[in-house]
C-alpha cells in the first residue's frame, strides 16, 4: 500500500490540526483527547462520538467544543441535547448522525470505536480522503479490500494506531518493501500466558479484563486473553503492509516494551520501543509526520532490566491458528470469525458462556456459515449478521 505523507493533502508542519474523534468515551478516545489537551494550540476538536456513556461525552463535549456531538444510542439523545443546551455544541444522535460526524470537514479521524459499529463511519472517513487514524482494527478484519479500495480511490491517508502497526509503520522501509524479509508482531501473551488450559476453563470476567500491562475497553482485553486480538492483527498487518501472510510472526514479550519488528533480508531487525502506554502510538499518528510531546512515563530500559521472549503456544490459544486460517482461506471468514468473536466475547462477559467457549463459539460458527466473497458494505452486513446469527445459536446450544 502506498502511504502518503501529510504535507500532500495540504498541512503544514505548523498549522493547527483538526479532529474528529469516533468512540471519544472510550479507552482510544479519552486518550486522545488528553493529547489534545496536553498541546490544545496544536488541535481544535470538530466532532466528538459516543454510545452510552453520554454523560462523559457532555464532560467532553463542554471542554472542548467541538461543533458536533454524537450519542449512537438514540434513547440518550434527549440527554445529550439537554446537557449541552447552553453550549454552541449541536447533539445528534444514532447511525446516520455518526457517519455525518465522519463526513464533517476536519483533517484527522481518530477511528476508535469498538467492534464492527466503527466500519460504517471509518469508511466514511476514508471515502472523503481524511487522515483516517486507525484504531479500529475489525475495519481492516472485515472490510479489508473495500477500505482499502476507499482509501486508494480518494487519496485519504492512512495511519495505524495499534501499538503493533504503528511500531512497524516507523521502522517499514516502504521505498525498498522487497528488502523485508518478514514482520514480527509482538504479544504479550495476556493475563493468562502462564495459565494451564484446565485452569482457564474457571477464569473469571474480572480475571480476563485486568491485562498485565495495558490499560483498555473490555472487549479488547479479553480478545488479548484469548490471543483472538493477535490474530485480528496478523490480518490487520495483512492488509497494512505490503507483506503476505506467511511472512508475519508472532513473538509473545511479556514486557510489552518492543513493540514489533521488521526482520530484514541482510539479517537487520528494526524495531519500535516504548513504554506500554497507547499515548505514545496515538501522538505519532496525531502529529505525523512530526512528533509531539507526550504526557507519562518514559521508557527505562534500566529499570525494566530485562527483555524476555518466548514462542506463541497454539494448543492452549486456537485463536491464533483460526484467525490466521481464516486469514489464508479469505472470502467472508475474516468477517465471520470477527463477528462471532464479537457475540463470544460479549455473552463471555455477560457470564453467559466460560473463558475457552469464546474461541469454541467463533470455530463453530466458521465451520457452519457459508464461505462468501461480500464486494459491498451490504454484503459484509450480511456476513456479519449471520455470523451473529449462528453464534447466538452456539452459545444457547452451550448453556
Ligand atoms: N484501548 C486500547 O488501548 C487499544 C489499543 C489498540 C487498538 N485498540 C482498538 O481501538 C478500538 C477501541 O478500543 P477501546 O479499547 O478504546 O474500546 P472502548 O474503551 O470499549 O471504547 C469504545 C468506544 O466505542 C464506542 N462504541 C461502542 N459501541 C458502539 C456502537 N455500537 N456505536 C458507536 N459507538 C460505539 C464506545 O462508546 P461508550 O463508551 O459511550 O459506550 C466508546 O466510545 C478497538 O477496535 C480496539 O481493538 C484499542
Amino acid at each position: 500500500m502506498e502511504m502518503k505523507v501529510a504535507p500532500e493533502i495540504g498541512i503544514e508542519s505548523t498549522d493547527k490540526r483538526s479532529i474528529t474523534i469516533l468512540g471519544a468515551t472510550g479507552s482510544v478516545g479519552c486518550n486522545t483527547l488528553e493529547l489534545v489537551n496536553h498541546e490544545p494550540d496544536n488541535f481544535e476538536v470538530v466532532a466528538l462520538t459516543g454510545n452510552k456513556n453520554v454523560q462523559l461525552l457532555i464532560e467532553q463535549a463542554r471542554q472542548f467544543s467541538p461543533e458536533l456531538a454524537v450519542i449512537a444510542d438514540e434513547a440518550l439523545y434527549g440527554e445529550l441535547k439537554e446537557g449541552l443546551s447552553d453550549t454552541q455544541v449541536t447533539a445528534a444522535a444514532g447511525e446516520a448522525a455518526l457517519n455525518e460526524a465522519a463526513d464533517m470537514k476536519s483533517d484527522i479521524v481518530m477511528a476508535g470505536i469498538v467492534g464492527v459499529a466503527g466500519l460504517a463511519p471509518t469508511l466514511t472517513a476514508a471515502r472523503r480522503g481524511a487522515i483516517v487514524a486507525l484504531a479500529n482494527k475489525e475495519t481492516l478484519v472485515c472490510a479489508g479490500d473495500l477500505f482499502l479500495a476507499e482509501i486508494d480511490r480518494s487519496g485519504a491517508t492512512l495511519l495505524p494506531v495499534d501499538s503493533e502497526h504503528n511500531a512497524i509503520f516507523q521502522v517499514f522501509d516502504f521505498d525498498h518493501a522487497d528488502s523485508v524479509d518478514h514482520l514480527t508482531l509482538t504479544a504479550s501473551g495476556g493475563p493468562f500466558r502462564t495459565t494451564s488450559a484446565a485452569e482457564m476453563t474457571e477464569v473469571t470476567p474480572a480475571q480476563a479484563v485486568a491485562h498485565p500491562n495495558w490499560d483498555m475497553g473490555a472487549k479488547i482485553s479479553i480478545d488479548s486473553a484469548t490471543m483472538m486480538n493477535k490474530g485480528l492483527e496478523l490480518i490487520e498487518a495483512y492488509y497494512l503492509f505490503p507483506v503476505e501472510e506467511r511472512q508475519i510472526e508472532i513473538l509473545v514479550h511479556p514486557q510489552s516494551v518492543i513493540h514489533s519488528m521488521v526482520n530484514y533480508k541482510d539479517g537487520s531487525v528494526l524495531a519500535q520501543l516504548g513504554p506500554p502506554d497507547m499515548r505514545t502510538p496515538i501522538a505519532y499518528a496525531l502529529a505525523w509526520p512530526n512528533r509531539m510531546t507526550t504526557p507519562g512515563q518514559k521508557l527505562d530500559l534500566a529499570e525494566i532490566g530485562q527483555l524476555t521472549f518466548e514462542a506463541p503456544d497454539f494448543e492452549r490459544f486456537p485463536a491464533l491458528t483460526l484467525a490466521r486460517d481464516a486469514l489464508i482461506t479469505g472470502g467472508s471468514l475474516p468477517t465471520l470469525l470477527n463477528a462471532a468473536n464479537e457475540v463470544a466475547v460479549r455473552c463471555f462477559l455477560e457470564e453467559r458462556i466460560g473463558f475457552l467457549d469464546i474461541t469454541r463459539v467463533t470455530e463453530d460458527v466458521l465451520e457452519k456459515a457459508p464461505n462468501q466473497d461480500p464486494k459491498s458494505l451490504e454484503d459484509i452486513s450480511q456476513c456479519d449478521l449471520l455470523a451473529r446469527a449462528l453464534a447466538e445459536e452456539a452459545v444457547t446450544a452451550l448453556t
